[in-house]
């Protein structure tokens, strides 16, 4: 008999990777056959009893995963959820390890794909090509407003350096930049590799940075870390990037010093309200969000929806660990990608602890 998994968000994209990835898995003779239900809306309260039958659920960033989700999954039978993510603020870890879940994500799909893309935001919003691309469109060749900055020799702030920050810090000092970097769990490898200086704390980073960029996960300590307090602190016409999670920044703060042009430009790849928005075609709706909607008329803003992970290498990894997270879990080995430590698939990664 085959095992269920309830796969939530499947776009074709998602169904393309991991039925590939599944292809490869079954001609693995000992595994135990899997069948995947693919739904393209989210997971929630309401979508719970489609989950009715299935073992595991796989889910993305915007499923919900609160105690009631949970305590809901368990009472329909399912004992495992798969991330299909690095990212799992939106877990209640504590419910799940109440309930005995085994929970596991993809920590480290492609850190360079986020990095790259971090820095490709940033190099759009500092040199205009956003502009520039709807311009000469119309045929306006003019460059009055395109006026941007050389990175090399500025100082880039770079907010968390696990895996993405390390990676993006390496593309900086690529560039010649000055990186100085903010972490509460220092990297050996950015000392290592000379990579950059740490500060103690972000009061001292912000007010010496021309570009600000984030790379921590959102916890209850991070959550609105770029508030009205932290954008006073960066230099005048200093620019945000976050390709983290949205929920580090306070969209009104942010829209406030755009509006008193203290800050020089932000380019999100992530939003506080993205969920329910993100990942879904509503060009033809009237958007409720009016932070959002006021966000989008700056011109030095730029929103993409969550697309920095987007790559062919990430998506084929993504499908690949999952597939094994959940193989594990099914045959009973420890997992390296386990989050509840109570589980008894959780082994403690002595070079990469998970801190919840
Ligand atoms: P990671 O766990 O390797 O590194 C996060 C770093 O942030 C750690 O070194 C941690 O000590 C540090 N940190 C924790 N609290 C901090 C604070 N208050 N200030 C500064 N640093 C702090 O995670 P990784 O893989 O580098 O990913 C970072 C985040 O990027 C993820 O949590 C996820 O939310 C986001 N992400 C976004 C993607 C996208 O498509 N936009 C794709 C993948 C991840």
């Amino acid at each position: 008999m085959s095992v269920k998994v309830a796969v939530f968000s499947a776009k074709p994209y998602d169904k393309k990777y991991i039925a590939t990835a599944l292809e490869a898995k079954k001609s693995e003779a000992s595994d135990t056959p899997f069948e995947l239900i693919f739904h393209d809306f989210a997971l929630g309260l309401d979508t719970v009893p489609l989950a009715r039958g299935a073992t595991a659920v796989c889910v993305f960033v915007n499923d919900v995963l609160n105690a009631p989700v949970l305590e809901a999954l368990h009472r329909e039978g399912v004992r495992a959820v798969l991330l299909r993510c690095a990212g799992f603020n939106h877990v209640d870890l504590v419910t799940a390890e109440k309930l005995g879940f085994f929970v596991a994500n993809v920590p480290s799909y492609s850190p360079e794909a986020v990095a790259e893309f971090s820095v490709a935001l940033l190099q759009t919003l500092n040199r205009r090509t956003h502009r520039a691309y709807n311009r000469v469109r119309e045929g306006n060749f003019a460059l009055d407003g395109l006026l941007g900055t050389t990175l090399h020799g500025k100082t880039v702030g770079v907010v968390g350096t696990g895996r993405i920050g390390l990676a993006a810090a390496r593309i900086f000092k690529g560039y010649g930049c000055r990186i100085l970097a903010f972490d509460p769990y220092k990297s050996d490898d950015f000392i290592k590799e000379n990579l950059g200086h740490y500060e103690d704390d972000l009061d001292t980073l912000l007010p010496q940075c021309d570009f600000v960029s984030l790379y921590c996960p959102l916890t209850k300590d991070t959550h609105h870390i770029i508030n009205e307090h932290s954008l006073a602190k960066m230099k005048p016409g200093a620019m945000l990037v976050n390709t983290s999670r949205g929920g580090l920044i306070s969209t009104k703060s942010v829209i406030a010093a755009l509006k008193s042009r203290h800050l020089g430009g932000v380019a999100l790849d992530v939003y506080e309200g993205e969920g329910g928005l993100f990942y879904n075609d509503h060009s033809g709706d009237i958007i409720d969000d009016d932070e959002l909607m006021r966000l989008m008329t700056f011109p030095n803003v730029i929103v993409c929806g969550h697309q920095a992970f987007f790559t062919v290498e990430a998506l084929t990894e993504i499908a690949n660990v999952t597939l094994q997270n959940f193989t594990d879990y099914l045959l009973n080995h420890p997992c390296p990608n386990s989050l509840v430590r109570s589980h008894k698939l959780f082994v403690r990664r002595d070079s990469y602890p998970v801190r919840i």
